[in-house]
């Protein structure tokens, strides 16, 4: 029998001998865009292979089996059955069609959270203005998290729709998604959760959670190609969405006037897709099956600690997200530096990091008065050596100021 400990360690080296990017850079980017294995590039370059020689159309013939097990693989993922996933381009295009099949009137309310990520954000703003529906931001706790009482009292006085992000985008703050749900269950409020920063990151189980929508994107945590997102719906809410828009594989067009739309998860995709990405992402998602997701989220964990801690001995460095190292995301300040010069001189030296503008958080920046930050996001197949090279090179860019 396999010990808890052993669940909960990844093989590291295996890890990176499945992944050819690890030898050129320190890839400190996980949040933006993960280094995929090398079984995804094969997987895609495969299929791309096939259509090049047998046509497009006929290479769809040939993957129909293994495109199935795509979404059966994204089910068991996240809970559910492969009728329940839609495919699509992004985490963007999720929400939207997720959040515009929703029959929005003047007056109903939206329930999100000040951490919330700007495109589900301008996507309530547009609604606002063309609707008219309130948006009602729900306070956090001193470490960030949704506060649940504020969240009860909010939901008990109606809401047409309760959607926050699992992890925000630039901090290491998991928010309590099965006790949000909980809430969202009592008070009758869909329920959508934003799984674009914890899907590869976190076991996410739709069931447990209690939601009846989740949404995320294949290229961060899970390691797929980009451009790639996915849905996951309740078989409850399906009924209740109409798309805003129909394609081939949304819906029949069944009479001269008529239509049909079909009844599984497939009413939210396009008909033209990329095969080859899909396929990537199927490969992408086994994998990190494969490597267990609880010895995944314990290795982030402790990564972003290593990462953390370095930076409170580095003078002039200023940790600038809610604080805590729930899951794998820092974002920093460091006085006197911009960000994005930060960015630019690590990646110079081969360590990439990235830059957080104010405006993708607005609502969060503006209330705690921040200004661009440097984030950094290590996945499991980083090492400690990594970290720490990567703190010695920030210690020199801190030391050693651009002269204008
Ligand atoms: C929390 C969150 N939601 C949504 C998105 C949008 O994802 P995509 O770029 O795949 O549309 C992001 C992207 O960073 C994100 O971090």
């Amino acid at each position: 029998m396999v010990s808890q400990a052993e669940q909960l360690r990844v093989d590291v080296e295996r890890l990176r001998s499945d992944t050819p990017g690890v030898g050129r850079v320190i890839h400190l980017n996980n949040a933006g865009s993960a280094l995929p294995p090398e079984s995804v590039i094969e997987t895609v370059v495969d299929h791309l292979r096939l259509e090049a020689t047998w046509g497009g159309y006929e290479a769809g013939y040939m993957a129909e089996d293994a495109m199935q097990q795509v979404y059966e693989a994204v089910a068991e993922l996240l809970g559910g059955t492969a009728s329940q996933v839609a495919l699509t381009d992004s985490a963007t295009r999720s929400f939207d069609m997720l959040f515009y099949s929703i029959d929005l009137q003047p007056g109903d309310r939206i329930i999100t959270i000040q951490t919330e990520f700007a495109t589900n954000y301008l996507g309530f703003l547009h609604r606002s203005k063309q609707v008219d529906v309130d948006i009602v931001i729900v306070p956090l706790d001193s470490a960030g998290h949704v506060d649940l009482e504020a969240l009860d009292k909010e939901l008990a006085e109606g809401a047409r729709l309760l959607l926050i992000d699992h992890i925000p985008n630039y901090c290491g703050v998991v928010q309590p998604a099965a006790e949000i749900g909980r809430l969202a269950k009592k008070h009758g409020v869909t329920f959508i959760l934003d799984v674009t920063q914890s899907a590869g990151q976190l076991p996410l189980s739709a069931v447990e959670i209690g939601c009846d929508a989740m949404f995320g994107t294949s290229r961060k945590w899970l390691r797929g190609p980009r451009g790639m997102g996915f849905i996951w719906a309740s078989e409850s809410l399906m009924p209740k969405l109409q798309p805003p828009i129909l394609t081939l594989r949304s819906a029949v067009w069944s009479s001269l006037d008529d239509y049909e739309l079909v009844d599984d998860a497939r009413r939210f995709e396009m008909w033209e897709s990329s095969l080859a990405l899909k396929l990537g992402f199927g490969e992408a998602v086994r994998y990190a099956l494969n490597c267990g997701i609880p010895a995944l989220t314990a290795r982030i964990q402790s990564l972003n600690q290593l990462f953390r801690d370095g930076l409170q001995e580095i003078p002039s460095v200023t940790i600038a997200d809610w604080g805590l190292a729930e899951a794998g995301i820092t974002t920093f300040d460091v006085a006197g530096i911009d960000a994005d010069d930060i960015v630019d001189r690590l990646r110079t030296c081969k360590v990439n990091m990235s830059m957080h503008p104010a405006n993708y958080a607005l609502l969060d920046f503006t209330r705690r008065e921040r200004g661009p930050l440097v984030r950094t996001s290590a996945h499991a197949y980083n090492t400690e050596e990594e970290i720490l090279r990567a703190l010695e090179l920030l210690r020199g860019v801190v030391n050693k100021p651009r002269v204008r």
